[in-house]
């Protein structure tokens, strides 16, 4: 195809257009075909030079926006921006031309693929990064030596059933003890028969594709939402369709009305992520009459519900379910720790034996002396003592965190005030841009991430967001001092 002079050649690699588009111009400013402070030609004009659609067109220059390879100037244009965010996280463009190629030489699933160049970045930027990981609970309270003596109990009572093939569901007791325990703090509508134990709700998010998706399908997801799910649809070629939230939660009328084709939705409807907004009442009837008329599935993804302070329990989009449309899915990485690959669904009676099979046919079935453990643990009353304790300090650490920011960053920072969860959300004040205060933190040792990092479409606010659960009150005020610091310097 014939290119402006002053265009580089751009080649789409396969798969869809604007994820092509977006790496082809990507790579050529990180590997100098397009320098810093070159005038991009217009998305009309892309889009003609290209063969392709203005919308690809746009979407990706979008994106790279987001990610700040490129910036607008006012009645101007779009440039290539001066600093581009790889340098800062030092990813060289070799590394990701070798990604590129590899995948290609390998025969790689071309939707793997294409993700792994973000896969390199992610990894990369949170090496070495002590304080602020977004979704990490207070490993510093778990009950390390009790879990300790479950465990040797679970392996004296079990060594002889360590070489039967159990259920694929998962070990019946703690199904059981899960059941009762969704039942009176979730208000969830299920019996044991529904439960399947998995390796957290990324095993769950999995499952749910591979037993229910094909290529080409749509599911509807919050925007901004969890990443990692929207990359394991992506994974298996599906298109997904962000839907953004309002104060009544993710948009439920614009799925109703413009995304009828859709096969699933998934969400986080008791705690948007990352946003944590909840999904208004009348949203939850109008989503769950819609999915049971036109015989569509919903994913809860209810990983936050433990932490809510002021306010009680918000009950579950599965227990208000009369016709069993929703497949809920809850973790106890959260809780817990996140190396514990424990979680559980609840899926409806007519999928239970697709859902076994599909677990089956992914890794047989989850661990049998961490269940058994697990299940004394919940029976003991261990866990909801836990609970109740990593929740006071979760508040508490909560409170420290917004206390410092308001203290040492209010230049900086505007709280996004909150209730539940784990990590706060902050929006940046005017003279800000994510990618700047992000290179503060990394320099403070801090893996504070930017919101874009959740959005598939550019935002109007920048944003970013602290993890603090991990933290005790201490260790919170001295990282929020010395990234002050580093501020001013
Ligand atoms: C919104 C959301 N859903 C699901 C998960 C995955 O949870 P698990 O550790 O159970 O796989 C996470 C993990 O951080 C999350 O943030």
């Amino acid at each position: 195809m014939a290119m402006s002079s002053s265009f580089p050649s751009l080649i789409l690699p396969k798969g869809h257009i604007k994820d092509g588009l977006y790496c082809a111009i990507r790579d050529a400013i990180l590997d100098g075909r397009l320098s810093a402070g070159t005038k991009l030609p217009s998305s009309r004009t892309l889009a003609e030079m290209m063969s392709i659609s203005r919308n690809s067109v746009l979407a990706a220059l979008d994106r790279l926006l987001d990610e700040g390879y490129l910036i607008t100037k006012p009645s101007s244009g779009t440039y290539v921006a001066d600093i581009i965010p790889d340098q800062l996280i030092q990813i060289q463009s070799s590394q990701l031309h070798a990604i590129q190629q590899s995948a290609q030489t390998l025969n790689i699933n071309p939707h793997i693929a294409s993700l792994l160049p973000d896969w390199h970045k992610q990894t990369l930027s949170c090496q070495e990064k002590k304080m602020f990981h977004v979704g990490v609970g207070c490993i510093d309270l778990f009950p390390h030596q009790l879990w300790g003596k479950l465990l040797g109990r679970a392996w004296r009572q079990s060594y002889y059933q360590l070489g039967q093939f159990h259920d694929p569901r998962g070990y019946l007791p703690l199904r059981q003890a899960i059941c009762q325990y969704v039942q009176s703090t979730r208000g969830l509508n299920c019996n044991e028969e529904q439960i399947l134990i998995v390796n957290g709700i990324q095993q769950a998010i999995h499952l749910v594709a591979y037993a229910l998706l094909q290529p080409y399908d749509q599911v509807c997801l919050d925007e901004p939402g969890y990443d990692a799910a929207l990359n394991v649809f992506r994974s298996f070629g599906v298109m997904v369709q962000p839907i953004e939230s309002d104060d009544e939660g993710m948009k439920v009328p614009e799925i109703i009305q413009h995304y009828t084709g859709s096969k699933l939705v998934y969400t986080a409807p008791s705690h948007q992520f990352p946003l944590g907004g909840t999904l208004s009442l009348a949203r939850r009837f109008a989503l769950l009459d819609w999915s049971a008329q036109q015989q569509k599935w919903i994913f809860e993804d209810d990983y936050n519900s433990e932490f809510r302070y002021g306010t009680p329990p918000i009950q579950a989009l599965q227990g208000l379910d009369q016709q069993q449309r929703v497949i809920y899915a809850g973790t106890f990485s959260k809780i817990m720790f996140p190396e514990f690959r424990l979680g559980f669904m609840v899926v409806p009676d007519a999928l239970v034996d697709t859902f076994s099979l599909a677990k089956y046919y992914t890794d047989t079935r989850s661990s049998y002396l961490e269940q058994v453990a697990l299940a004394a643990f919940i029976q003991d009353g261990h866990y909801a003592r836990h609970v109740r304790k990593v929740r006071k300090a979760c508040y508490e650490r909560q409170q420290v965190l917004i206390a410092a920011i308001e203290h040492h960053l209010s230049d900086v920072l505007v709280v996004q005030p909150t209730d539940s969860g784990i990590h706060l959300v902050c929006w940046l004040k005017e003279h800000w841009t994510e990618q700047d205060f992000i290179v503060q933190c990394s320099q403070a040792g801090l893996a504070v991430q930017p919101l874009s990092r959740y959005c598939q479409h550019s935002h109007q606010k920048a944003a970013v967001l602290f993890g603090y659960a991990a933290h005790t009150p201490e260790e919170i005020k001295v990282s929020i001092e010395k990234l002050a610091m580093q501020i001013q310097m």
